[in-house]
């Protein structure tokens, strides 16, 4: 019997900042991949981005540009739905509800609005303590089976499941309760200046981080610079964090095993290698920048996809939200 029945995925990021090579080896390859075998909910979450301060044009035009990216990196909008959450109005209005059955003080014991209200400290808005219900009501609605995220977000898929088990417990089955699945986002891909910390988008040293917009020139001065050890031996080893963190990237982006990487380096200097893992990163994100480019150029068709995806999620997020509504008692007309 053909099994009609697949599960479902639901996941969001937030339209900030510059994604990095680390982003595009965990997260958004992830995304792609799981859309093949899936039914995939993937929202830009410009809702949970306003819970700290945005200059409105900038949101906008970042919204469009990680829609047109992950569009560039193979999302396909027949298969999955791609969709702008402030577009989907049962977002704001779950939350609601679901904020009726959340306490003030799970709220206040979150790590990341802890770390957040001391980030922003004159900016503690009830929205960046809500962060977290919102985010609940966002995977609620669409029944999603699994949610794969970075493990820093893991206390908010765990959250919304306590929220889902007690609504169920007190009004009756109605939200599937979720699982996180923890992405090793970028885990394998460290800073270049510091390899034995992680690639991260907020680096203040621009030559730590190789951003999906970075230029070819841009990305192989990069790796130039990248810190290495002095035995100038291309191979994989605890003690040489930098050259393995290279020989890795190399090996993600060319699709080379490390042990055939080492063979084809081997005897050869670390001015070489760094070159080649230069070019094979900049290879690759030259189609990416040049499709997100296009499509940015083509507003029309990105907000077309945008708008079919919103559609879609529509669709089922009314499902739930009507659901919703009817066990918590609330009038839907006759
Ligand atoms: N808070 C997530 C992040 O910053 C983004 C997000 C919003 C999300 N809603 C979500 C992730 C629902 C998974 C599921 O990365």
């Amino acid at each position: 019997m053909e099994n009609t029945e697949k599960k479902i995925i639901y996941s969001a990021v937030q339209p900030s900042g510059n994604l990095t090579i680390g982003n595009y080896a965990g997260a958004i390859r992830n995304w792609v991949a799981m859309q093949e075998e899936y039914e995939c909910f993937y929202a830009i979450a410009n809702m949970h981005a306003i819970t700290v301060r945005q200059d409105p044009a900038e949101l906008r035009r970042r919204t469009l540009e990680m829609a047109a990216l992950y569009l560039a990196c193979g999302i396909d909008p027949q298969k999955c739905a791609l969709y702008v959450q402030s577009q989907v109005p049962q977002h704001a209005e779950l939350m609601w509800v679901l904020n009726c059955s959340t306490y003030v003080g799970e709220m206040q014991r979150m790590t990341q609005f802890k770390d957040k209200s001391q980030k922003h400290a004159d900016n503690i808005n009830m929205g960046l303590m809500d962060y977290p219900v919102l985010m609940a009501a966002d995977i609620l609605l669409y029944q999603a089976h699994c949610v794969p995220v970075g493990v820093d977000q893991k206390q908010h898929v765990e959250i919304a499941r306590d929220i889902a088990i007690r609504f169920n417990n007190r009004y009756g089955e109605t939200f599937r309760v979720p699982e996180p699945v923890i992405l090793k986002t970028g885990a394998k891909i460290m800073s270049l200046q510091e390899p034995t910390k992680k690639m991260s988008k907020s680096d203040e040293n621009v030559n730590a981080s190789i951003f999906l917009c970075d230029d070819r020139d841009t990305v192989i001065r990069k790796f130039k610079r990248a810190v290495t050890d002095s035995d100038n031996e291309v191979r994989m080893a605890e003690d040489k964090a930098g050259i393995s963190n290279l020989i890795s990237i190399y090996s993600s982006f060319t699709g080379k095993s490390v042990q055939d990487t080492e063979r084809e380096f081997s005897g050869k200097g670390y001015g070489e290698f760094k070159l080649a893992v230069g070019e094979a990163v900049a290879d690759k994100l030259a189609p990416v920048q040049a499709e997100q480019k296009r499509l940015l150029a083509d507003k029309k068709y990105l907000g077309e996809v945008l708008a079919s995806g919103a559609e879609r999620a529509f669709k089922a997020a009314r499902r739930t939200l009507s659901k919703v509504y009817r066990k918590v008692g609330f009038y839907q007309g006759e």
